[in-house]
């Protein structure tokens, strides 16, 4: 996998978006995984600003959801559909219509989750998957210990994810759902591009493990490893744990000249 070290959450939102740019503009039509979570709110404002600059075009694109709390309806305002409608289909101009994620209210969950699986692959798979990762190494809501082959299934959250999530939840860990949907790791591993995007100390420990450790289901994050085309972007403070910084410095200031990442 590629490890890039920005300097700071900015210029790795400004990345990530180019990049977004760069597929958006050779297919129109292609289909963006959106992660939820502070993380990934310098790439949407960073693709926005291209948006309204005329540096990229928008109008086919598609958006696909990660996860969803069970149990929230849709227009809840801390249900990651709404999340996702505020930080990126609203500032991008892009519609419901182009929007697909799994329905969190479902009657029958596990048919849900399938359908959503299925779904997704009807639409052509995700092109580019922006992931964000737990402090236990979490993608999605793929707590340790998620099979490395799992597909789009209900989880029960960490008590520390939990807690790190009780902050969108005015710091009330009661009103935190106990269990979400989730894209399997199998089914993340299907999009084309893997994007998993790491700011702060606090990831310091879960990025060390995703890069440099052994492939482990302990460490979900670590399957990334399997994929093709995973890129890790990171700042200097969750890059900190790392063995290989200088190497990983190294290859990217000397790529070659094609899509940056
Ligand atoms: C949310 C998701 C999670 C978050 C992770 C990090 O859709 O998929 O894996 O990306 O919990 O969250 P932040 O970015 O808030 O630290």
């Amino acid at each position: 996998m590629e490890v890039v070290i920005v300097p700071d959450a900015e210029s790795g939102g400004e990345l990530i978006a180019e990049a977004m740019a760069q597929l958006l503009r050779r297919k129109p039509d292609a289909l963006l995984g959106v992660a939820t979570g502070s993380t990934p709110l310098p790439v949407s404002e960073a693709l926005a600003a291209k948006v309204r600059s005329g540096a990229v075009d928008v109008s086919r694109a598609r958006i696909a959801q990660l996860d969803e709390y069970v149990g929230l309806p849709a227009e809840h305002p801390k249900s990651y559909r709404s999340v996702l409608t505020r930080e990126v289909l609203e500032p991008l101009g892009i519609g419901m219509d182009a929007f697909m994620g799994p329905d969190g209210t479902a009657e029958d969950v596990q048919e849900a989750c399938e359908a959503y699986d299925m779904a997704l692959a009807e639409a052509g798979g995700v092109d580019l998957q922006l992931l964000g990762i737990g402090t236990d190494g979490h993608i999605g809501f793929n707590e340790p210990c998620s099979s490395l082959a799992s597909r789009t299934r209900i989880k029960t959250l960490t008590e520390q994810t939990r807690w790190d999530n009780a902050r969108f939840f005015d710091g009330d860990i009661d009103q935190v759902p106990h269990h979400v949907i989730t894209q399997g790791i199998g089914t993340i591993l299907q999009a084309w591009h893997l994007v998993l995007f790491a700011t702060g100390e606090g990831k310091a420990d879960a990025v060390a493990a995703t890069v440099e450790g052994p492939v482990a289901a302990v460490c979900p994050a670590s399957a990334l490893q399997l994929h093709r085309h995973a890129t890790v972007v990171v700042d200097e403070a969750a890059a900190s744990e790392l063995k290989l910084v200088d190497y990983f410095r190294h290859a990217f200031a000397n790529k070659p000249d094609w899509p940056q990442i």
